[in-house]
């Protein structure tokens, strides 16, 4: 059949889906798949129909391709495509909505509270910036690549923070700061890949980290005793699957200097860049990028 790999569209992550998705087309084209890149701000869906293809793989970031929205607008087109549906996409993009899930299942995730666009104004930022800590991370609820994110440890920042967030979204998540290392965990068919450690010399792992600098550290394996390694694959299996995702992603999680976990968020799309995490790991599960892209792929025919 035919193939259209979804990549660009109109969302803030759109630099970062091109290179994703036109690996993943190098990748399906070289395993002999008849694959074609389709970006969604180009091109109406009908074409899809019009063009004859017969299979979408998603490499769509952030709004509009990773929340449900276009996994629903291909279901109504009965075009199969690779990845979660229109429930775990939507959850997975909402960190607010993700966490409250989470927490109602006791998932470990540092404590937050959401500030509304229309909130910000009346917002006591010292006494917001004292119930969680002292210091904080500020994110707009729907976005990816810690596009819109900073950190304040002042009620000064604190309302710079929130504004700058405001800028992305209507909802604004307000997290108490983990201080120590990020892990992350692929996913495929719903099973924990190797974990990876990441390290930067940046405040986070932040935009520039994860695609521009050079000094972003990726340790995988990721140094964890076999228990803990085991430990974290799990709880990254249930925290995906508490959302209703499944098939392939990611689940960003952070450990304090206590040795506790804390879980970021869900990627129901991450990454296919050469700097991604994902192919990272599957690349220590013994599965090259190409190798990758047709597992993913597969999934459509279940
Ligand atoms: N949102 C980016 C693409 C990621 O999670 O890898
Ligand atoms: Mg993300």
């Amino acid at each position: 059949g035919k193939v259209a790999v979804m990549l660009g569209g109109n969302s803030a992550e759109r630099d970062v889906s091109l290179k994703s998705g036109m690996a993943v087309l190098k990748g399906l084209v070289a395993k002999g798949i008849d694959a074609h890149a389709f970006d969604p701000a180009a091109h109406s869906l009908q074409e899809l129909i019009d063009d004859g293809f017969d299979r979408v793989f998603i490499a769509l970031h952030g709004r509009g391709g990773e929340d449900g929205s276009m996994q629903g607008a291909l279901q109504i087109l009965e075009m199969p495509y690779t990845g979660s549906g229109v429930l775990g996409c939507a959850l997975g993009m909402d960190k607010v909505r993700c966490k409250q899930i989470w927490d109602s299942l006791e998932l470990p995730t540092a404590n937050w509270r959401v500030i509304t666009q229309n909130e910000i104004e009346q917002v006591n930022a010292e006494a917001l910036l004292l119930e969680l800590g002292g210091r904080v991370i500020v994110k707009p609820a729907r976005e990816g690549s810690s596009i819109g994110m900073s950190s304040a440890d002042s009620a000064q920042r604190l309302e710079a923070a929130l504004k700058f967030a405001a800028e992305f979204d209507d909802d604004i998540l307000v997290e108490q700061w983990i201080e120590g290392p990020e892990y992350t965990i692929g996913l495929l068919d719903g099973n924990a890949l190797p974990v990876i450690r990441l390290q930067t010399p940046h405040e986070f792992y932040d935009f520039e980290a994860k695609y521009q600098a050079n000094d972003t550290q990726y340790h995988c394996p990721a140094g964890l005793s076999d228990e803990d390694e085991a430990k974290l694959r799990r709880l990254a299996e249930r925290a995906f699957a508490a959302i209703g995702a499944d098939g392939w992603g990611r689940i960003d999680v952070m450990r304090n200097t206590e040795g506790d976990w804390f879980l970021l968020e869900a990627n129901t799309v991450p990454g296919m860049t050469e700097k991604s995490l994902v192919p990272m790991a599957a690349k220590a599960a013994g599965l090259s990028f190409n190798d990758l892209v047709e597992r993913i792929l597969a999934q459509t025919l279940e």
